[in-house]
Formats: structure tokens, C-alpha cells, sequence
């Protein structure tokens, strides 16, 4: 088996450092490009190329793109405001796609949302920052180089970042099940895209194979990841009372108000069935992400 490389645009995100670590893992080589290359060296393993560039200057992705045939794009878009002249998403993503296309780039993948896939799970609407990042997606196909998008549900992950002083708070009323998915689970996913023939021109849905409530997905996940973690559900009301600047409360409240409605079906058979089926149960992402 030849070996893998890839290239990533945005490997030292929340959830990019752990799907970066594990894709090292599965021995593929990785090219990192970032804007902050002292900060990738500190949050990555050491086989980990690092690259400077920025996905708002054109000409540094010209040369840090210089013999990639692969790239993962892992941006973000978390905003209310939907009349910035600059997103990475949008601008940053038409900006690499003229640089993978001056460098012969074989194959893109991007990380999205599902609601970009199946808006019909979605009762109490969309995060609006989505149409941001469909623009960019719409470059990458415009621009013909094979693509690989992976539409994901909620991230077990980010229940880390609802821990407040050992209380972990969710807001709102959280009715319906969702297939939790995480970082680990797309890691593999991208893992077995690259050089993957099945794998181009496709839309991926990634979901966990099991349906769980919000209460009892992020109760099933602390006992594992930190048990002295105690959840507490308030009305999302409450998050403008945090202390938080403006945009970010809009924001928090949209996601939340948004995550209420998310009624998921399963749609992932044809993900496992090209890239293979989840490793690993929601207390066991959380035991294997606790111990680094
Ligand atoms: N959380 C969920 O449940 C969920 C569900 C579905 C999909 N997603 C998707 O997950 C993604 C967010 O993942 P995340 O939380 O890991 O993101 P994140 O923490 O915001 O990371 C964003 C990455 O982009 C890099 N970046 C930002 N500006 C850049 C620039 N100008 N040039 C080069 N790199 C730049 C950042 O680098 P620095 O480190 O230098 O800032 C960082 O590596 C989004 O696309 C979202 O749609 C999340």
C-alpha cells in the first residue's frame, strides 16, 4: 500500500487537532498550513510538516500548496453578521481554490453541516452562517477538481466546551434524538477518502450509528471524560445574562435554538458502507479523547 499524504487547511481548531493527531495515527503524512506555525508545532505531533500561510493571501497559498495532491479544508464560520467583506469560508476558500488549481490539486474534502445536506431535520431552522460556507463549497465544485464534503451532526466533542466550573450547562428544551458524531469517527472517515476512487464527487452525511437525547448523550459522555462534571439544562433566555460580547450571545442563542429542532433520521448507510462504520461508542470517544 502506497503510503497517504495529505494537506490541511485549518489542522489547530477545536475539533481539527484531534481529527489532525488521529490521521497521524492512521500513518498518513500531514502537511499542515497555518497562519500561526508556532502554534501548530505546539498543538501537533512533531511528524506534522507546518507550512505558514493564510487563506486570506492568495500568493502564500501558492507555494504552501506546491505539491499537494490531497487537501482537507477545516475552516469555520461563527457569526450572526452575514455582511463581512472577508470569511474564511468564502473568500479564504476561493482564495485556495485558484492555489490548488495553479498546483494541479487532485482532490479537496471539506468538513460541513448536515443541515447543508438534510435542512428538513431542522424544526427550528438553520444556523444562517451556513449559506457562508455552501459559497465556498460552490467554488471547490465550480472549480472541478474532485471533491469529498462530509456533512456532520453534532460533535461529541463539543460538550467539552459547555464546562463551566465542573457544571456542564445545555440551554433550551433538547426533545429529540440526534446521532452524535466526533472528531475521532470523520479522522477515520477522511482517512479512507484519500486516494479512495468511491470517495470523489460525494456528499457524505456523518452520524453516529446510535440516536441520543442532548441530556442523555452529554450524561453518557462526562461520566467518562471528567464524572465530576454536573449538567445543568437552563432556559436560553439565560445566555444573554452570561457576560458574553453581543455577537457571540446571538450566536450561542441561534445554535442552541437550532439544536432544540434538530430531528435526525438516520442517512449515513452509504458514508459506512464507502468509508467504513464508527469504531467507537459515545463512552468510549470520551475515555480515548480524555486520555489525549
Ligand atoms: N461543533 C459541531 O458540533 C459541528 C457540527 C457540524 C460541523 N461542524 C463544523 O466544524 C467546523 C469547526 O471546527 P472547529 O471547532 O475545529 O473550528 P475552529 O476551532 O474554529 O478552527 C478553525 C481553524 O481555521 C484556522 N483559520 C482561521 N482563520 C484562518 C486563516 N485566515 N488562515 C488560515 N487558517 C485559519 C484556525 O487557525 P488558528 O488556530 O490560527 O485560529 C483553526 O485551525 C465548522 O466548519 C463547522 O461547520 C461542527
Amino acid at each position: 500500500m502506497l503510503s497517504k499524504n495529505l494537506t490541511i487547511i485549518g489542522a489547530t481548531g477545536f475539533l481539527s487537532t484531534t481529527i489532525t493527531r488521529q490521521l497521524v495515527n492512521h500513518g498518513v503524512n500531514v502537511r499542515v498550513i497555518a497562519r500561526n506555525p508556532d502554534k501548530a508545532r505546539e498543538a501537533l505531533p512533531d511528524s506534522v510538516e507546518i507550512v505558514k500561510a493564510d487563506v486570506s493571501d492568495e500568493q502564500s497559498l501558492m507555494s504552501a500548496l506546491e505539491g499537494t495532491s490531497t487537501l482537507y479544508i477545516h475552516l469555520n464560520t461563527e457569526t450572526t453578521d452575514m455582511d463581512l467583506p472577508f470569511y474564511t469560508e468564502r473568500e479564504g476558500v476561493a482564495n485556495i481554490v485558484k492555489a490548488a488549481k495553479a498546483n494541479r490539486v487532485e482532490h479537496i474534502m471539506q468538513i460541513a453541516g448536515i443541515e447543508s445536506l438534510h435542512e428538513e431535520f431542522f424544526q427550528n431552522g438553520v444556523i444562517e452562517s451556513r449559506v457562508i460556507r455552501e459559497a465556498g463549497m460552490q467554488f471547490i465544485k465550480d472549480s472541478g477538481i474532485p471533491y469529498t464534503f462530509f456533512y456532520c451532526s453534532f460533535f461529541a466533542d463539543s460538550f467539552v466546551r459547555l464546562v463551566e466550573n465542573d457544571s456542564a450547562y445545555l440551554f433550551g428544551e433538547l426533545p429529540h434524538e440526534t446521532y452524535f458524531t466526533n472528531s475521532l469517527q470523520l479522522a477515520d472517515h477522511i482517512n479512507q477518502a484519500i486516494q479512495n476512487p468511491k470517495a470523489l464527487n460525494q456528499h457524505y452525511p456523518v452520524q453516529g450509528d446510535e440516536a441520543i437525547s442532548f441530556p442523555e448523550a452529554a450524561r453518557r459522555f462526562f461520566t467518562n471524560y471528567d464524572p465530576k462534571v454536573a449538567l445543568e439544562t437552563l432556559p436560553i433566555a439565560v445566555i444573554n445574562e452570561l457576560g458574553l460580547p453581543a455577537s457571540e450571545a446571538q450566536f450561542l442563542q441561534q445554535v442552541w435554538e437550532v439544536s432544540g429542532g434538530l430531528k435526525e433520521r438516520f442517512v449515513s448507510e452509504k458514508t459506512y458502507w464507502d468509508l467504513g462504520e464508527p469504531q467507537r461508542s459515545i463512552e468510549e470517544f470520551a475515555s480515548q479523547l480524555r486520555l489525549g
